[in-house]
């Protein structure tokens, strides 16, 4: 998850730990450096945190070496050990990478890789960078690299040091940020992130996708990895102080991950779904065909954010694939009279893959006898090494307490699942597959283009209402957990009191609650529930409820009722909860920085609740 590459006068260890130091709030489980010292390299990686780095290299941190590499990991394929920590080496040792992304044809190189000779020593999808590389390698490393990275399909942010070549480092870029630090006193580095350059320099070429940089001791040259052209670009300054240069310019890290969210998506989908069939492949859950069509029945088992996912997940699987579907909060499940055997498959929901009651409540169904799969963003983390399978989020580490991509990343997995059921159920026809991937591909982008536009409006409106006592949140079928994870949003981070309903549900005594001074924010997109949605909205207004809607654009009806909407744009139905979520979501953190409250550390939250 962090990357530091240094060529220059300084000695480069502690060049490599301060950089590494300055990307820790990215989060990581392993790290590691490489340097060249007398045409030979040498490694230190380790599990764990920097100081036990730093350990490990001990008086090697004096190396008399002006290049290496540094890493840290937050894995995404393999545990997190010192095996599959960075740097990774291929055969004759000499030539080390570090890695940030994630190779989606790894496995077939791998496997080509092998037969021509080529042994392995991790599980990481980054090692396979290194052999193929190697494969193509001659006499230069630069060459070696522009040969190499064509074939590779996925994500890449890659930092290259072959002993060879010790007067340069290689680097290269495809959809996994890298940033070059420039300064003719102090040499040349390379970073996943700015804040890994700040001690050094402020002057910093951005590298674009599909280009690669040879960086030597007195600058840098830039290459089109597409066509071997050159590249000219000019140094720009940055002039943040280190706080804002962690959240990469964004105010909170709830903010940053709020827009991390299309890219968040983007890594759960991408490699998974067929983009012309719509076929959706999930090898590592280890469900045959003929299991899904046994299963007569699903329990999904969450907390929190993750139990709002479970619920959208029923309408969706029960929609398309079938099946009936039971949602259930963990520390309920796990207290309860459960009606379990093995034609029931249980999935839990989990973030951080460590939540006390959610691991429990696996335990206890695998125990019954359900096969257990488990929707988890921490790789190796505990749930994911007892469940029978896994679908990771890959939607990188959160570090806002209150979780916003890794929830919308969990519904993209469950969507991806619930169309990779109804395919072996046969309960979707090929047609249908096509129609719900391509929905699911392309969200990522309406997401991205929209974000700024729906945090303009939502922050135009909040003057009005940040200084609530109470709100309600209310929303039909689809938009019923996105009511709820509205509302949760809200409690978390502003303190203000909140709760979510189903629309119907109000005449069922909310309505009791609602006078001229309750804010009530309701979903209508135009779904299929959209005009039951509308009459229990006029019931609102008829008692002077103050109304904000979030709808469609183009549904003047709205402007009706109240002055305050915040439009979206009209998208395929099943998508509309990851899209709703967005605003929901933008309406807590502007209330909440109106407020003056912690955004990313709220009162009495932990991030992940590992006692019951
Ligand atoms: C804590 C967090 C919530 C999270 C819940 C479940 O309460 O504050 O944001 O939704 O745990 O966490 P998990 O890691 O299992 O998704």
């Amino acid at each position: 998850c962090g990357i530091v590459g240094y060529i220059g006068p300084r000695r480069v260890v502690p060049v490599l730990l301060e950089g590494l130091r300055r990307l820790e709030y990215r989060g990581y489980d392993s790290a590691g450096v490489v340097y060249l010292e007398n045409g030979e390299l040498t490694k230190y990686r380790c599990q764990g945190k920097l100081f036990n780095l730093e350990t490990l290299i001990d008086d090697a941190i004096v190396a008399p070496s002006h290049i290496g590499l540094g890493h840290t990991r937050w894995a995404t394929h393999g545990a997190p050990t010192t095996a599959n920590a960075h740097p990774h080496s291929d055969c004759t040792g000499r030539l080390v990478v570090v890695h940030n992304g994630i190779i989606e044809n790894y496995h077939s190189l791998r496997e080509e890789l092998k037969a021509k000779g080529h042994r392995f020593s991790s599980e990481t999808d980054t090692e396979v960078l290194a052999h193929l590389i190697e494969d193509c390698l001659e006499d230069d490393l630069p060459t070696a690299v522009r040969t190499a990275l064509p074939r590779v399909e996925g994500s890449y942010a890659l930092g290259v040091l072959w002993a060879n070549q010790p007067d340069q480092l290689v680097a290269a870029r495809n959809q996994s940020p890298l940033v070059l630090g420039i300064s003719a006193e102090e040499g040349s580095f390379l970073a996943s992130d700015i804040p890994a350059l700040l001690p050094f320099t402020n002057q910093v070429v951005f590298l674009e996708d599909m280009e690669m940089a040879v960086l030597t001791s007195g600058g840098r040259d830039i290459y089109s990895l597409t066509t071997g052209e050159p590249v000219t670009r000019l140094p720009q300054t940055i002039l943040w102080n280190a706080a804002m240069a962690e959240k990469a310019g964004f105010k909170h890290f709830m903010l940053k991950e709020i827009f991390e969210q299309p890219q968040a998506i983007t890594n759960t989908v991408s490699g998974r779904v067929n983009p012309e069939t719509g076929e959706v492949s999930l090898a590592e859950i280890n469900l045959s065909a003929q299991e899904c069509r046994n299963i007569d029945r699903i329990f999904l088992v969450a907390c929190g954010t993750s139990w709002h996912a479970a619920l959208v997940a029923k309408y969706w699987i029960e929609r398309h694939a079938k099946i009936p579907v039971e949602v259930d909060i963990a520390s309920e499940f796990r207290y309860r009279h459960l009606l379990i055997d093995e034609r029931v498959l249980t999935i839990t929901i989990s973030q951080s893959g460590e939540t006390a009651d959610t691991l429990a409540g696996m335990r206890i169904a695998r125990k019954m006898g359900s096969k257990a799969i488990t929707i988890c963003n921490v790789v190796g983390s505990t749930m994911t090494r007892e469940a029978d399978g896994t679908v990771y989020t890959h939607a990188g580490p959160e570090i806002g307490v209150a979780s916003t991509k890794a929830f919308t990343s969990q519904l993209a997995a469950l969507f991806l699942f619930t169309i990779f059921l109804g395919r072996h159920r046969g309960t979707i026809d090929l047609a249908k597959q096509q129609e719900l991937a391509q929905a699911l591909i392309g969200i990522p982008a309406i997401i991205e283009h929209h974000l700024p536009k729906i945090q303009e409006q939502v922050g135009a409106l909040i003057e009005g209402y940040y200084d609530c006592r109470d709100f309600l949140f209310v929303g039909r079928g689809l938009s019923y957990p996105i009511a709820l994870e509205g509302a949760l949003k809200l409690k978390e981070i502003s303190y203000i009191h909140a709760e979510g309903y189903a629309s119907g549900e109000l005449k069922h005594g909310p309505i009791a609650l609602i006078d001229k001074e309750m804010p009530i924010v309701a979903m209508v997109p135009q779904d299929k529930v959209y005009h039951k949605t509308i009459s229990n909205i006029e019931e609102i207004k008829a008692r002077q409820g103050r109304l904000i809607l979030i709808g469609s654009e183009g549904d003047s009806h709205l402007l009706t009722i109240t002055d305050d909407v915040v439009w979206l744009p009209k998208i395929h139905e099943d998508m509309n909860p990851i899209l709703y979520t967005i605003p929901a979501q933008l309406l807590a953190y502007e209330i909440a920085t109106r407020r003056g409250c912690d955004v990313d550390q709220p009162r009495n939250l932990a991030k992940s609740v590992t006692v019951e």
